[in-house]
């Protein structure tokens, strides 16, 4: 039931690991009073996939995957924007949730039909794991890194990347998320992909969405678990998120490497005494 997929990577190069990926809000927050954040819909999906590909275009895993990206501006947006299609229309919706951060509408790029007067800056994709889950029944929806074999036509033929270097990243990926994500003991909350438009950085809509997901993991309590890319570690860092383990992704031709941290929070246990109360 599930399309079968190369995984190209798509995303993890820039980032590395797509969940975590990028932040782009690190830095001082300016607050923009009018924005909110809410549920993802269908409709977003446009600008999700703008957000998408402008927040981790100038990332060394795109840059290194995507040879010829200029030439394909056009290409990589529609190609993108059908396989998050796939992905929305496939999410298993109990295990998966996504929100967005929107603000005014001021002539963007591209336009939805519905809440044609917001225009989505910020997006989030959360999975709720459990362990023993069956491989095949947990989505890892909106990998930025993955290019999937069900895209067709022209799509199929990913003119846009260098499709040895991002099957390869893609499978180092893999191989990451599987061992630090996957391979889990008890149930937690997994941030897959977190983007904000370069344009809309430091206002902190990216530590709003993540605070947003730890109120989540708190109120059932369970730990908040993702792979940082290096944009995104020191926004995590500072959201008090303990590092556990880099992992370093080899490139081809002498290249050198592209990593990503494994990252965890876990809520303070309640009751548990203050360093700065001091008898
Ligand atoms: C963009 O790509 C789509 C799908 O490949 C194509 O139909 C459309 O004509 C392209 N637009 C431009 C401006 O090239
Ligand atoms: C997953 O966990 C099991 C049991 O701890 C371990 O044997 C296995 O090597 C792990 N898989 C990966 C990919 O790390
Ligand atoms: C992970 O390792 C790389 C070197 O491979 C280093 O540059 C980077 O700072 C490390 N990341 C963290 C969070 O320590
Ligand atoms: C694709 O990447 C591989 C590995 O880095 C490289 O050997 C090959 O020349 C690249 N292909 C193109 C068309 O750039």
């Amino acid at each position: 039931m599930h399309k079968p997929f190369i995984i190209i990577v798509l995303c993890t190069l820039h980032s590395i690991t797509c969940a975590g990926l990028a932040l782009f809000t690190n830095g001082a927050r300016t607050p923009v009073s009018n924005h909110k954040l809410r549920p993802a819909v269908e409709d977003d999906l446009d600008d999700i996939v703008t957000v998408f590909i402008d927040a981790f275009r100038p990332s060394a895993g795109w840059q290194y995957a995507h040879l010829r990206d200029d030439d394909y501006t056009n290409y990589t947006w529609t190609c993108t924007r059908q396989f998050f299609q796939g992905e929305w229309e496939s999410l298993h919706r109990s295990r998966t949730f996504a929100n967005v951060i929107t603000v005014p509408r001021d002539g963007g790029q591209y336009f939805s039909s519905d809440r044609a007067g917001e225009r989505v800056v910020s997006f989030g994709v959360w999975n709720w794991m459990k362990p023993q889950e069956d491989a095949a029944d947990s989505s890892f929806s909106f990998r930025p890194h993955q290019l999937h074999a069900a895209l067709g036509g022209k799509c199929l033929e990913h003119l846009d990347v260098n499709t040895t270097r991002a099957a390869d990243l893609a499978q180092q990926l893999s191989l990451a998320v599987e061992k630090y994500i996957r391979n889990l003991t008890e149930p937690q909350l997994y941030l897959n992909l977190l983007a904000t438009h370069p344009d809309w950085d430091g206002h902190g809509f990216g530590a709003e969405q993540v605070e947003a997901g730890l109120q989540e993991a708190a109120r059932v309590g369970m730990p908040v678990t993702l792979l940082a890319s290096p944009d995104g570690w020191p926004l995590y860092d500072s959201l008090g998120f303990r590092s556990l383990a880099n992992i370093t992704h080899e490139m081809f031709d002498g290249l050198g490497t592209l990593w990503s941290e494994y990252m965890r929070w876990d809520e303070e246990e309640p009751g548990a005494p203050s360093a700065l109360i001091v008898q």
